[in-house]
């Protein structure tokens, strides 16, 4: 489906897709969740509650400074399968709710609604991963390590195999705030698959990887898809999810827009970009 779409159009009465190839037992399944900010004071994007609830107004009514509540419904309704053995690209525009959505399934985030089951704790790897900043690379990969579950032996044992996979050389013992943003995320992403995780998000972490490191991902990527794991991948690129993913679930204003192939919901997404040229949120397409 190449043709421009109707971005009206309700998620259920989108034409039935091929579903992903025959694959092992699911690994998490997602059940109609939606998830709502509760913001204190001004509006911040998304979609808001037209008018405060008589609770809410209750609330703020002694509240002297920072303006009412409002609720972000940042994922509406949200429902869909993931199979052990699947490289899922999320697709959307800023703020569409991809990164509250892993973070959901992450189990970070409670549901409003909804259910989230998962076949094991998932890794999130996102663009605010729990690095230290003023921590050498060297103590983020032990930090980090011991969170991932290893004892810190194992981790010592690992760490000059992690700081190879990031290109980190002497910075290893330079505190992360030294490095650039490339050489921060090849860490991050090297540190979540320090053990080969079953469910492994990575949440806009490789944007700035170059072409080699970009490979080197990718492969890391196949080893944990071989080993019957499960990957959830949120990049602006749409040239990295195409290579990395087999299935795409694209997601606008916090609804499921469209899930299935690859090629498929990235031409869509794509058309869907174009046609807003113009409008801001083309410029974020890479
Ligand atoms: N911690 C938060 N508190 C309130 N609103 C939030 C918070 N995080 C995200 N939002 C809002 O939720 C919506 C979805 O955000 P997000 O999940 O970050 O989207 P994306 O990752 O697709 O850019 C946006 O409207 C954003 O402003
Ligand atoms: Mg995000």
């Amino acid at each position: 489906m190449t043709e421009d779409i109707d971005y009206e159009i309700d998620a259920e009465d989108l034409p039935a897709r091929s579903g992903p190839r025959a694959l092992g037992s699911p690994s998490v399944v997602v059940d109609d969740l939606h998830v709502t900010y509760r913001v204190f004071g001004g509006r911040k994007g998304g979609t808001v509650d037209e008018k405060p609830s008589l609770l809410t107004r209750a609330i703020n009514a002694g509240r002297p400074k920072g303006g009412p509540i409002s609720r972000v419904k940042a994922v509406r309704g949200v429902s869909f399968v993931a199979r052990h053995g699947e490289s899922i690209g999320i697709l959307g525009t800023n703020g569409s709710g991809k990164s509250t959505l892993l973070r959901a399934v992450a189990g970070l985030l409670p549901p409003t609604t909804g259910r989230v089951f998962v076949s094991s704790e998932p890794a999130l790897l996102g663009v605010n991963a729990a690095l230290m900043p003023k921590l050498t690379g060297e103590r983020n990969i032990m930090v980090g390590g011991l969170a991932l579950g290893l004892n810190a032996a194992e981790v010592r044992e690992r760490t000059p195999e992690v700081a190879d996979f990031a290109e980190l050389g002497d910075f290893l013992y330079m505190p992360m705030n030294a490095y650039s943003s490339g050489m921060a995320s090849r860490l991050r992403f090297a540190i979540s698959t320090i053990k080969t995780p079953d469910i492994l998000m990575i949440d806009e972490a490789l944007a700035t990887g170059d072409a080699s490191f970009r490979r080197k991902s990718t492969a890391r990527i196949e080893k944990i898809r071989d080993n019957a794991g499960t990957v959830f991948f949120v990049s602006h690129s749409l040239g990295s999810v195409r290579a990395m993913c087999n299935r795409a679930l694209w997601i606008e204003k916090g609804e499921l827009v469209m899930d299935g192939d690859v090629d498929e919901v990235c031409d869509a997404y794509n058309a869907f970009v174009k046609s807003r040229k113009g409008a801001s949120a083309g410029a974020n397409l890479r």
